[in-house]
């Protein structure tokens, strides 16, 4: 996995022998290598560092600015509706695109992602209407069998890690409203605590069964900072177990803005090793916006200061990853560089936005240096 970037800076010398007269110079050439670590070799013996790519971000760069990461994942290209948008018609290429150029550069990928609200077709969820919840259970729990065993018969050399299920926990300060309400998954199950854990138990221990080597991940956004949201999740995952399957890790999507603090993330990492649920946590989607407000229009200018105090969070959070690496075993950005971020769309449309360590032109950012120069 690891990546070694080598620049070879062939530099002419000329050498004036010693010992030799005036008249018999000779001219040699000197090869210097110098070796720029990348962001996978100087954090490998920590944890792995990876990059979400699509077929639009994919050969955009040099294959060097690729190799600064050591895992991929898809950004939208193994989702339900690009691979399996009509039920039993398959559509790889794009996924196909990925993994290949994974394969061929020496990447491992995430799977991602199996159960989730969005981004899936209706049809996964519609059940004849005279079907019991037991039923509608069993005739969902099948289709995403087969969803997940097309997938990992293509992808399975490749891939290590699955985000089994997705974003299920609801965004309601209300402490007994776990679950989102208005997943086709959650309404499928009866709109039932107890049948929806029991499906999404199926569905872990379905995973596990077919491919025992990859690592099962439940994945969140907001736990990072959301107390009430972390303790939903660990309530969940608590009640999944309890139906005997096996929840390996957590992933913190991490769509964080500058005001996120070491201590706030630090606190996050801690609940969820207390726990003792989880063998690791992943960072799996991690992008720092530059704006602290959902609804400011106003466009925010990388300058100079932004981008120190931009550098600044990323600095302190890769601190906090490396003290925590026993725990943490992947920290993935969502997105190549500044030139293609989901988040120049959200949650302004046409907001442009700065998350990532690279620019428009693929150049290491302030926040590259940042992360990268630690003791
Ligand atoms: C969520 C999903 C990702 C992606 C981002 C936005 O975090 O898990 O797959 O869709 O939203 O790009």
């Amino acid at each position: 996995m690891k990546k070694l970037n080598v620049i070879l800076m062939l530099s002419m010398s000329v050498l004036l022998l010693f010992g030799c007269s005036s008249d018999t110079e000779e001219e040699m050439t000197e090869e210097e290598v110098v070796e720029v670590a990348t962001l996978q070799e100087t954090f490998g013996e920590y944890f792995d560092v990876g990059v979400a790519l699509s077929t639009k971000t994919y050969e955009t760069y040099d294959i060097s600015l690729y190799q600064e990461f050591g895992t991929i994942v898809c950004e939208n290209e193994m989702k339900w509706e690009n691979i399996q948008n009509q039920e039993g018609v398959f559509t790889f290429d794009s996924a196909d695109k990925i993994a290949e150029f994974a394969r061929e550069n020496g990447f491992e990928m995430r799977g991602h992602t199996l159960v989730w609200h969005s981004q899936t077709p209706t049809w996964v969820c519609t059940v004849p209407a005279d079907a019991t919840v037991d039923e509608a259970i069993e005739i969902v729990l099948e289709r995403v069998e087969t969803q997940f065993v097309a997938l990992n018969e293509r992808y399975g050399d490749v891939i290590f890690a699955w985000d089994v299920a997705n974003e299920v926990i609801s965004d309601s300060s209300d402490p007994n409203e776990i679950y989102r309400q208005d997943s086709i998954y959650y309404q499928m199950c009866g709109s039932d605590d107890a049948k929806f854990e029991y499906f999404i138990s199926e569905v872990f221990k379905m995973v596990e069964s077919i491919n025992p080597d990859v690592i099962c991940y439940y994945n969140d956004y907001n736990l990072e900072w959301n107390q009430v949201k972390r303790d939903k999740t660990i309530t969940f995952i608590e009640n999944v177990e309890a139906y005997g399957a096996e929840v390996d890790g957590i992933g913190l999507q991490s769509h964080n803005d500058i005001s996120m603090t070491k201590e706030t993330y630090a606190s996050a990492i801690s609940d969820f090793e207390e726990s003792g649920l989880f063998t690791e946590l992943s960072v799996t989607e991690l992008d720092i916006s530059v704006y602290t407000s959902d609804s400011q229009t106003e466009m925010v200018v990388l300058d100079e200061a932004t981008a120190q105090t931009q550098a600044e969070v990323y600095a302190d959070l890769f601190e906090l990853f490396r003290e925590k690496s026993d725990f943490v075993a992947n920290v993935t950005f969502w997105g190549i560089s500044d030139l293609s971020s989901w988040k120049d769309n959200y949650p302004v449309v046409g907001r442009n936005d700065h998350p990532l360590l690279f620019d428009d032109n693929g150049k290491a950012k302030l926040a590259y240096d940042a992360i990268m120069n630690f003791e």
